[in-house]
């Protein structure tokens, strides 16, 4: 099949670089959103997201004349919908579903995005035409959502017209490397529609691309995630584990990892995000009785943070007893709140969870984040320079192994506070000599031993 244009609903982290890639492969693109913010940016010249590389790459597109920028949905050959799918906590709609609430907080798709802009391509949708979803979605969405949504055109999903679901899988901060490197699956409601899809995004990848079909398609980018967040629950519990028997747990997961079949990942303060924390409830939600594991290790890494807590009580609470003594009036400078390292994205992190959960115990925070110094978050006081939350500290979390942090020697973080207790969540200073110039150091998932027993 042949495309000369295409419309992309959703001109966000994923939306835009599509779309301007596509431009810049010669398609004639029309990239829609509804929020006109984004819209009268985009039509200014200016940009508001940031991605390394995408406004030389989006101003190429516009130049060209092959991308604009419109509130609404064009006639064109293809439709791409990347638009968001994030959740909300609701434990009521189980009553609905399995006649009774089970007591346990689950958390549910928000699927409105997706519906509305399945709605907005109804009046434009000709025969013929491909609808590809990208978002993120519980399995069958194509086919139990979208699908009857486009067939109020009159049209048929699959005889009239192509319908398809892609994932993508690309790294924030690579994504215009990724969108064209990866390998790619496409999902078709037919053979015909995965052909469909296919040969749309041969226009500019040169990773493999895999035909499948769609509830297939949806299954892998869920579990590709859910993988990693069930990886990263082991990794937690074994580093409880390791506090308890006086194993050094970053040791051991290194020594483990050695054997050929296994890959730990590591543990930390939590896991945030928009993808990883996000993606497994899709699962939960549509089959809850069959899915113990994943709702239990969102669980798992959902508590992470209140065994920080615990860790920085007793870093800081009586030498000779090993207890805590309470965090009041403690002062903490807690390094990094991005959900993971060099990023500076805070949706879902873990590290502004772990801060509140401290000044809650009546400690002092002061927050720094390397990635984004204008933070913004209420109740917390995030401040501008690593200098200002280390000068009057009485303890140093580290939060986010960003490499700024990592690199910080023991000489330049004496000369930076006069706070003697270092509390490490990541292992990033794993390795250094704290004790020689004079710092007591608290590694999560490593006992210490001198001062329990
Ligand atoms: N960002 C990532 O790294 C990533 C990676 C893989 C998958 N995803 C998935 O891709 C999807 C999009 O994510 P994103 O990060 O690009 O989101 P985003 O929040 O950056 O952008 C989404 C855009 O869609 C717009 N929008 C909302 N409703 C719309 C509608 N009805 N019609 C047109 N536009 C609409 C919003 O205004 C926003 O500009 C999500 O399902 C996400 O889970 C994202």
């Amino acid at each position: 099949m042949n495309f000369t244009k295409l419309c992309v609903l959703g001109l966000g982290y994923i939306g835009l670089p599509t779309a301007s890639t596509f431009a810049t492969h010669g398609l004639q693109v029309v990239g829609v959103d509804v929020n006109p913010q984004v819209i009268s940016t985009l039509c200014n010249g200016g940009l508001h997201i940031h991605e390394p590389g995408l406004r030389t790459l989006v101003e190429a597109a516009v130049k060209s004349g092959k991308l604009t920028v419109s509130e609404k949905p064009e006639e064109a050959d293809a439709f791409i919908i990347a638009v968001p799918t994030p959740f909300r906590a609701a434990p009521t709609r189980y009553a609905d579903r399995f006649g009774e609430y089970d007591g346990q907080m689950y958390k549910l798709a928000d699927m409105r995005a997706v519906t509305s802009a399945s709605e907005a391509i109804l009046p434009v949708l000709r025969k013929g035409n491909l609808v590809v979803l990208e978002s993120t979605s519980p399995p069958r969405t194509t086919v139990d959502l979208v699908a009857p949504i486009l067939e109020r055109s009159g049209l048929k999903a699959g005889v009239d017209f192509h319908l398809v679901y892609s994932p993508e899988r690309v790294l924030p901060g690579q994504i215009l490397r990724e969108l064209i490197e990866n390998a790619r699956v496409i999902g078709g409601i037919t053979p015909a529609s995965a052909q469909a899809g296919r040969d749309l995004y041969a226009v500019f990848v040169r990773g493999e691309i895999v035909q499948t079909d769609a509830t297939t398609a949806e299954m892998v980018k869920l579990m590709e995630n859910t993988y990693r967040d069930v990886n990263i629950a082991i990794a937690n519990e074994f580093a409880r584990l390791a506090e308890r028997f006086g194993v050094d747990v970053w040791e051991a997961i290194g020594l483990a990892n050695r054997h050929p079949r296994v890959r730990i990942l590591s543990p930390g303060p939590g896991v945030g995000g928009h993808c990883i924390s996000v993606d497994p409830w899709f699962l939960v939600e549509a089959a809850p009785d069959i899915t113990p594991l994943i709702y239990t290790a969102r669980n798992v890494n959902d508590a992470q943070p209140h065994f920080v807590l615990d860790l920085v009580k007793r870093a800081l609470g009586n030498p000779s007893t090993g207890s805590g003594q309470g965090l009041k009036g403690k002062k903490i400078a807690a390094l990094g709140l991005s959900y993971k390292p060099d990023v500076d994205d805070l949706r879902e992190s873990p590290a502004v969870e772990v801060v509140h959960l401290l000044q809650k115990e009546g400690a002092l925070v002061k927050a720094f984040e390397p990635f984004k110094t204008d933070a913004d978050l209420p109740g917390i006081t995030a401040v501008s320079s690593l200098e200002t939350a280390l000068k009057d500290a009485d303890a140093v979390l580290l939060l986010v192994n960003h490499s700024g942090l990592r690199a910080l020697t023991p000489e330049k973080m004496a000369a930076l506070t006069p706070a003697r207790i270092l509390i490490d969540t990541v292992n990033g200073w794993a390795g250094k000599d704290w004790q020689a110039a004079g710092f007591r150091i608290f590694r999560l998932g490593v006992k210490q031993i001198k001062r329990e027993t």
